[in-house]
């Protein structure tokens, strides 16, 4: 146990004195960070308030500076929930990265980590057409990360954002507001495409795919995510195979339909092997985002059996 006295002094030393506890502590990583030191740095540069664009910059510098007083004990305080209860750092420091841009999280909604970060950041090329959607529809918008990013991107569209959970477009709201896109993004609470109406150039989904059985194998971390935002059904594509079903009806005739079921791609394939599915491959890590043209949904026999 280390008392107040002997926190490290500066930031330098104590991101490596969190690393060293957060290696000791077993905790798992997949919010965020991929190692030790990574999520020792975001939890330091979080609670003191230190940008990491100026340790970018001029690392000596912050890495040097002395902690103010009270900042040591706040950041053991949440070094010690992170490793006694396994809460993933962006719920403690109520604030996750996605596509470039920081985005309010609580244990309302799941913790961004979409692959669809890198297909917003080059708009989906070379495939979507037309190139600059105007009507966007986002299934499961959570904390309303990718519809914001998609508003960004996009600047000439409207997008819908959906989500069954009245406590996930809350969160959502809080996100539209701070990024200013409150005028181009419409909230609405709906089980899937149960409460939509028109149609749309693209529709991206995140829905659950864990298949239920899983959820109880998964790191500690992920019992404080939402169980609606992960499981999906006893094969975990429960969600994907009715969005799968209905999208051809919300799409325009070129419209695309961006859907992510990571692992579960294969069984997807397996079961609708008329689907023309295109599967990106992504830099950054991730996978399982198919992208399928309206006129590729529309007619597929496997579709109209499910
Ligand atoms: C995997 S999370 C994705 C959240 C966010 N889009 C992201 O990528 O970080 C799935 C989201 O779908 C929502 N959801 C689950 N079932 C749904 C349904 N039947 N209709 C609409 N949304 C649903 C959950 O509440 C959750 O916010």
């Amino acid at each position: 146990m280390v008392t107040q006295q002997q926190y490290p002094a500066t930031v330098g030393d104590m991101v490596e004195w969190c690393a060293a506890e957060l290696e000791r502590g077993g905790v798992y990583f997949g919010h965020g960070t991929d190692n030790c030191r990574d999520e020792a740095a975001s939890l330091v540069f979080g609670v003191a308030g230190l940008s990491h664009d100026e340790a970018l910059h001029s690392p000596a510098a912050v890495y040097q500076r002395e902690l103010a007083p009270d900042c040591a004990p706040r950041i053991a305080a949440v070094l010690r929930q992170r490793i006694d209860e396994r809460v993933p750092l962006p719920y403690l420091l109520k604030e996750a990265w996605f596509a470039g841009r920081p985005f309010y999280v609580d244990e309302r909604v799941l913790i961004p980590r979409s692959p669809f970060a890198e297909l917003i950041a080059v708009r989906f090329a070379p495939w979507l057409t037309p190139a600059a959607p105007r009507r966007i529809l986002e299934i499961g918008t959570g904390s309303g990360c990718i519809a914001v990013a998609l508003a960004l991107a996009f600047p000439d569209s409207r997008v819908v954002a959906a989500d069954l959970m009245p406590e996930a477009l809350d969160v959502a709201r809080i996100n539209v507001e701070r990024h200013g896109v409150g005028d181009r993004i419409e909230l609405v609470q709906s089980d899937l495409f149960a409460g939509i109406a028109g149609s749309f150039d693209l529709i991206v989904s995140n829905p659950p795919y864990v298949p239920a059985g899983e959820v109880a194998e998964l790191p500690h971390e992920y019992g404080h995510e939402p169980v609606v935002a992960l499981i999906s059904g006893a094969d975990g594509l429960d969600s994907s195979r009715r969005i799968l079903q209905d999208a051809a009806r919300y799409l325009t005739a070129d419209g695309w339909l961006a859907l992510e079921v990571g692992a579960g791609a294969a069984a997807l394939e397996a079961a609708f092997p008329s689907v023309p599915f295109v599967w990106p491959e992504f830099e950054f890590g991730g996978e399982g985002i198919a992208l399928l043209p309206a006129a590729g949904l529309m007619g597929c026999d496997d579709l109209k059996l499910i």
